[in-house]
């Protein structure tokens, strides 16, 4: 039998608000009854960003922040900003009651579930973040205009969960991001930094299934056999996660070689690069013995499916 992860306190019924004005004030409350939590001038914040469709990969993100913060709020909001395809939007499941179960069970004090109109009254915003060139590559490449979406209601959201503004605040604030969308956490992060968000980007690992699939909303549109047949990624991640631990050549072209293997995946590409600046690594180290540290990552269309993963590669 699976274990479950044992609740880190005691949970209570959490509350679902569904305009900025609740949640700001919501937030302000929980924050006053942890008035006297925290060394470090004032209870702390999590916030967990979703779109909804929650699984235990979610569910990892909602327990880094309940072990960590005093309160903690999550968001469920399908933002059409990121989509490029009106039918992924109209068909990305909306399960806000189990959603909002996973969460009370996790420990989450409040979830934010807001509608397109709340979230972007009077229609979509004029003004957005731009996420730049890190944001062009890969993912960006496939999905124009994806990491814009992204940045922008990732930024709105940094806002309207911190009730009295950035200003003045000395206590932590922080925001869960998971590491299976590698790009995303590079490119949160380079906003961050760029643009002086009080914000510390916490990446929490890839949460799999026992047979190595890295979990995901859209795993549930995958048939059987093409579920099988998409297992030949995390096989040719581990590949290289494992030439890496024993400093071998990683020689890339074998583990695209394995995925082309299977006839059902469509590979969009396969490289090793900088965790940060998701630049391809310099061609030596990939023929030579490995040394320091780099990210596998794969995307691939299976079925009706885009997937992606990556690894972290680290010579022991
Ligand atoms: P969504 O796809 O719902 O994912 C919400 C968060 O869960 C992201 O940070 C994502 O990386 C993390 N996550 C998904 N699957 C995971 C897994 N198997 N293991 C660990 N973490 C996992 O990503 C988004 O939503 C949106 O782009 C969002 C950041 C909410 C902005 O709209």
């Amino acid at each position: 039998m699976p274990t479950q992860p044992m609740p880190t306190r005691p949970t209570r019924p959490i509350q679902i608000v569904h305009t900025r004005a609740e949640l700001r004030e919501h937030t302000a409350r929980l924050l006053g009854e942890k008035a006297g939590a925290g060394s470090d001038g004032g209870p702390s914040l999590g916030l967990v960003p979703t779109m909804g469709a929650l699984h235990e990969g979610h569910r990892a993100l909602a327990d880094a922040a309940v072990a960590r913060d005093d309160v903690v709020v999550a968001s469920v909001f399908v933002n059409p900003l990121q989509f490029g395809d009106q039918t992924d939007l109209d068909r990305y499941p909306r399960t806000l009651e189990a959603d909002a179960a996973l969460l009370e069970e996790a420990g989450v004090d409040l979830v934010f579930a807001p509608d397109a109109d709340e979230m972007y009254p009077g229609g979509q915003p004029e003004v957005r973040v731009t996420a730049g060139p890190l944001a062009g590559k890969w993912e960006g490449a496939s999905r124009p205009g994806h990491f814009d979406g992204v940045c922008t209601v990732v930024s709105k959201l940094f806002h309207l969960a911190l009730p009295g503004g950035f200003d003045g605040r000395r206590a932590p604030y922080r925001a869960y991001f998971g590491q299976k969308d590698a790009q995303q956490v590079a490119v949160v992060r380079r906003m961050v930094r760029d643009l002086d968000f009080p914000v510390e980007v916490v990446a929490v690992p890839t949460v799999r299934a026992e047979d190595g699939l890295a979990l995901s909303s859209r795993n549930r549109f995958l048939s059987d056999e093409e579920r099988e047949a998409a297992l030949v990624l995390s096989r040719a991640l581990r590949l290289l996660s494992g030439r890496a631990a024993a400093r071998e050549p990683l020689l890339p072209d074998d583990a695209e070689a394995l995925v082309r293997s299977q006839p059902l995946v469509e590979l969009d590409y396969l490289d090793v690069v900088d965790p940060e600046t998701l630049e391809p690594l310099a061609f030596p180290c990939r023929e030579t013995p490995f040394a320091g540290e780099a990210l596998a990552i794969v995307a691939a269309k299976v079925g009706p499916v885009r997937l992606i993963d990556n690894m972290p590669l680290a010579a022991q």
